[in-house]
C-alpha cells in the first residue's frame, strides 16, 4: 500500500466527536499494552504517528487515522488493564463499547492479542462479540519478534483454541519491530476494504 497521507484525523470521547461517517474504518481492540499503536505506526510506515509507551494504558481516547483520504484505521483504548481504578475501567469499557456498537461506517475490527500469552478471559468476551456481530474475527498476534519462530505453531494453537477459532488463517503472527506478514495483513485489509493491491 502506498501510504501518501496518514494522518491524526480526530480524537474523541463519545459520538459527537466522530469524523463524519464518509470513510470506512477499520478498528483495533486489545489489551492494553499488546500493541495496538504500535501496529498501526508500523503499518503506515510512521514511527510516532500513534502515541505509544511501555506503560500500559496509553491511548486513552478513540484516535481517527486518516490513511489516503480512503479510510480510517481507528486506535481503540485498550481493555483489561488491571493497575487503573474501576472507574476508569469502567470509562474506557463505556468508550470502546459506545463506539463499537453504534459506528455505522465501521467495517471490521481486528484483535490484537500478545502471541507469547494465552488469551485472557476479557480477550474471549471481545472476540465472542466481534464473532456475534459479524466481524471476521482476524487475530494479530503481536510481539511475535520475541519468540522464536518455531515456537510459533505452539502459540498459535494456544490463541486458537482459548479464542475457539476454527480458521488458523484468520490468526496472523506480527511484529511491529520487524514487520513479518505484513503483506499479508494488508492483503486482509485489501479484502476488507474492498479494494485491489497497489
Ligand atoms: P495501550 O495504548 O495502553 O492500550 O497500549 P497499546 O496496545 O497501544 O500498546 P503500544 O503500541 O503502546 O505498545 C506497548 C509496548 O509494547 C511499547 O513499549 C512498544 O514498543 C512495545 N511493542 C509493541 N509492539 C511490539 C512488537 O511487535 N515487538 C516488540 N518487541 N515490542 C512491541
Ligand atoms: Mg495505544
Amino acid at each position: 500500500m502506498r501510504i501518501i497521507k496518514a494522518e491524526l484525523e480526530r480524537i474523541a470521547v463519545k459520538p459527537s466527536q466522530y469524523p463524519n461517517v464518509n470513510l470506512p474504518e477499520i478498528a483495533f481492540a486489545g489489551r492494553s499494552n499488546v500493541g495496538k499503536s504500535s501496529f498501526i505506526n508500523s503499518l503506515v510506515n510512521r514511527k510516532s504517528l500513534a502515541r505509544t509507551s511501555g506503560k500500559p494504558g496509553k491511548t486513552r481516547t478513540i484516535n481517527f487515522y486518516n490513511i489516503n483520504d480512503e479510510f480510517r484505521l481507528v486506535d481503540l483504548p485498550g481493555y483489561g488493564y488491571a493497575k487503573v481504578s474501576k472507574e476508569e475501567k469502567e470509562k474506557w469499557g463505556y468508550i470502546i463499547e459506545e463506539y463499537l456498537n453504534s459506528r455505522e461506517n465501521l467495517v471490521e475490527v481486528i484483535q490484537l492479542v500478545d502471541i507469547r500469552h494465552s488469551p485472557t478471559e476479557a480477550d474471549v468476551m471481545m472476540h465472542n462479540w466481534l464473532k456475534v456481530y459479524g466481524f471476521k474475527g482476524i487475530v494479530i498476534a503481536t510481539k511475535a519478534d520475541k519468540i522464536n519462530k518455531n515456537k510459533y505453531s505452539a502459540h498459535i494453537k494456544t490463541i486458537k483454541n482459548k479464542l475457539e477459532i476454527e480458521d488458523l488463517s484468520l490468526i496472523i503472527p506480527y511484529s511491529s519491530t520487524n514487520k513479518i506478514n505484513i503483506d499479508k495483513v494488508w492483503d486482509e485489509f485489501y479484502k476488507i476494504l474492498n479494494k485491489k493491491e497497489q
